[in-house]
């Protein structure tokens, strides 16, 4: 079992918890999940770790609320228990020898991108941000960022807060003003980093995403969560999440991620055993 330590509510559908978890924040670096269940009969589901401290023994998550197990999860508070948190899974993003990086968060995706551009700033990289979210009330990890970055840019889809617009219109204006990034790191919604790379690849920029396609065991042994990577199945669990984002073939992966999106429905329409109960 594993103690939640602290809950705090950033927007109103993103929660971040730390969690008391001493193995994994031993060892876990940016860019690395875990699978939780939050009672012994819940689902598992991937998280990404949005930060940990090694010498208090726990680990970070944020999670959006977008269905049956993110809202039993929400209905947990500070001082209780979750039944499972296995981890650090996944390849931890590869950052050594950068020296200028433009980092591209969008929604939820900035939890993930957020210890990356802390990582990449201890380390002594120059690190750019741009996050972008849909409204003002959705914007999260504005003051983390900008303590880790050297120049950040928010944007809203409806100009309600930052600039006007979405992630890739600043992101080209840079890079045609001549920053010169080793490497550009976009982790959000699958569209996003699909214009991202379609934004990067004509400027030859060098450009990593992360992918979070449906997982199940999360080791390698199941398949669910095979992409087409340059031609060829990768598993995002192990191979991944990180990949080079000119080879990821997007469209494939779209239409997987919404494979069970009715299924997802009906469940929630239905209250199955996993959320009675839960409001
Ligand atoms: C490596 C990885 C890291 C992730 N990190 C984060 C994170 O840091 N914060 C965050 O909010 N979300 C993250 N996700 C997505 C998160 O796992 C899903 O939002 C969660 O599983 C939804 O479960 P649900 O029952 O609440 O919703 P459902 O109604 O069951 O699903 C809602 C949507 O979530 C996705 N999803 C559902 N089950 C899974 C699954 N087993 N694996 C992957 N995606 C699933 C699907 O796109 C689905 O349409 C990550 C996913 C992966 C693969
Ligand atoms: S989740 Fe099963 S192979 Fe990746």
């Amino acid at each position: 079992m594993y103690k939640i330590v602290t809950k705090k509510q950033l927007n109103s559908t993103v929660i971040m918890m730390e969690i008391e978890a001493p193995f994994v924040a031993k060892k876990a670096e940016a860019g690395q999940f875990i699978i939780l269940r939050v009672d012994k009969d819940s689902e598992r589901i991937p998280l990404t770790v949005a930060g940990f401290d090694r010498e208090k023994g726990t680990v970070k998550i944020i999670f959006q609320i977008v269905g049956a197990t993110t809202r039993l999860l929400n209905a947990k508070n500070e001082g209780d228990y979750i039944e499972d948190f296995a981890g650090p899974l996944g390849k931890a993003t590869e950052t050594k020898g950068l020296k200028k990086v433009a980092v591209v968060g969008g929604g939820v995706g900035c939890a993930i991108a957020l210890p990356v551009a802390e990582k990449l700033a201890s380390e002594g990289c120059e690190v750019h941000s741009i996050i972008g979210f849909r409204n003002k009330d959705l914007v999260i990890l504005e003051d983390e960022f900008k303590a880790a970055s050297q120049k950040l840019i928010v944007m809203t889809d409806d100009g309600s807060y930052g600039k006007q617009g979405v992630v890739t219109a600043p992101l080209k204006e840079l890079i045609e003003s001549g920053e010169n990034y080793d490497e550009v790191i976009a982790i959000g919604p699958l569209i996003m980093m699909k214009f991202v790379v379609a934004t990067t690849k004509p400027l030859g920029v060098k450009t990593t995403v992360s992918m979070n396609p449906i997982m199940i065991d999360g080791t390698g042994m199941c398949g669910g969560c095979r992409l087409t990577v340059g031609g060829k199945v990768k598993f995002a669990c192990v191979d991944g999440p990180d990949f080079d984002g000119f080879e990821v073939d997007f469209d494939e992966a779209m239409a997987r991620s919404s494979m069970y999106k009715p299924f997802e429905h009906k469940r929630d329409e239905e209250a199955c055993n996993l959320f009675k109960g839960v409001k």
